[in-house]
């Protein structure tokens, strides 16, 4: 049979016979990557169909809720019933943090290769998995910038054999633009901005629209797919305003608003998602109208918001 490489896209003919039963990954003899093998009638069905959406959450702008955003997808999307994996790429952990566990390893240890990306994996919630960041990162950073060439691809190949495995892959980034963050847009397909609809927040996202398109230069796949409006005040006007000044924009990226709801802030030092911590509150019901969008499934957790 021929065995196609993700990566390089090398194809090599391999004799079925040779391949053991359980064989789960392979690695391409060409450039290296470890990647997951599906091979018919070795793995399940379910396993076979699964193609894995890689979400990217970014914008150079701090405190923009990034994170906030990153956990509140990938949560929601596990309760809708999908695998997911959140990935994060931020020095602070901060995800870790605002789901109450505290991780042993995470992402550094994939990139390095100490441990098995199975290893590093901690599962979280149900069908929630994480891959934990914190200050060790800065250790990748300086490994990516040694690289006399291919650093940005850092990611692309360490984490390439989570594809197939997941539904959803959702990965945090830290605010900045360094050498952590062009790997992580050199990995993911698609990306979601969260905005805050404060002053000068436009001016954040027309600076990112001209990174994005520099790295858009050399991946044309990289789309930003979602635009998601942060802490929307209906009592402010100039919020109101913003919002409308970004659907005429993005009017075919824009999501709808996350308005600012104090359930959200108070959330995380409980180590709970917002639909554990307040589940009835404007901040959980704007996050699962996020979760429908990006799954592309109005029906999901109807019942919730009508109430
Ligand atoms: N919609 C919201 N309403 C109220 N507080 C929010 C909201 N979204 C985020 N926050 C809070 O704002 C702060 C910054 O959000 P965070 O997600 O950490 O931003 P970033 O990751 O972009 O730096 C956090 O304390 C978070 O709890
Ligand atoms: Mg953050």
């Amino acid at each position: 049979m021929i065995i196609t490489c993700p990566r390089c896209k090398k194809q090599c003919n391999i004799d079925e016979k040779r391949i053991p039963a359980n064989a789960k990954k392979a690695r391409c003899k060409s450039c290296g990557n470890l990647f997951a093998l599906n091979l018919p009638g070795k793995t399940d069905a379910a396993e076979l169909s699964r193609e894995t959406r890689i979400i990217g959450v970014a914008l150079s702008k701090g405190g923009v809720g990034k994170t906030t955003t990153a956990v509140s997808l990938s949560a929601g999307l596990a309760l809708a019933g999908h695998k997911v994996l959140l990935i994060d790429t931020d020095t602070q952990g901060q995800a870790s943090y605002s789901l109450g566990v505290k991780p042993k390893a995470g992402l550094v240890e994939v990139v390095t290769e100490e441990l098995k990306p199975e290893e590093a994996v901690c599962k979280v919630r149900e069908r929630l998995y994480l891959l934990a960041g914190g200050k060790s990162l800065a250790g990748v950073k300086r490994l990516i910038d040694r690289k006399d060439f291919g650093g940005e691809l850092t990611f692309r190949e360490s984490l390439s054999i989570f594809e197939g495995e997941y539904d959803y892959i959702v990965v945090d980034t830290s605010p900045g633009w360094d050498a952590l963050t062009v790997a992580v847009l050199f990995y993911v397909k698609e990306v979601l901005t969260p905005i805050s609809l404060e002053v000068m927040a436009l001016q954040g996202l027309m600076e990112f629209m001209k990174s994005l398109a520099s790295i858009r230069k050399y991946r044309d796949e990289l789309t930003l797919k979602y635009v998601v409006p942060t802490f929307l005040d209906g009592r402010v006007k100039q919020s109101q305003k913003m919002l409308e000044e970004l659907g005429k924009l993005y009017s075919e990226q824009i999501c709808p608003p996350i308005r600012y709801n104090v359930r959200i802030s108070e959330a995380p030092a409980y180590g709970k998602s917002i639909y554990e911590y307040a589940p009835g509150s404007p901040g959980a019901h704007d996050y699962r109208e996020l979760v429908r969008k990006v799954a592309n499934n109005p029906k999901l957790f109807r019942q919730m918001d009508m109430i």
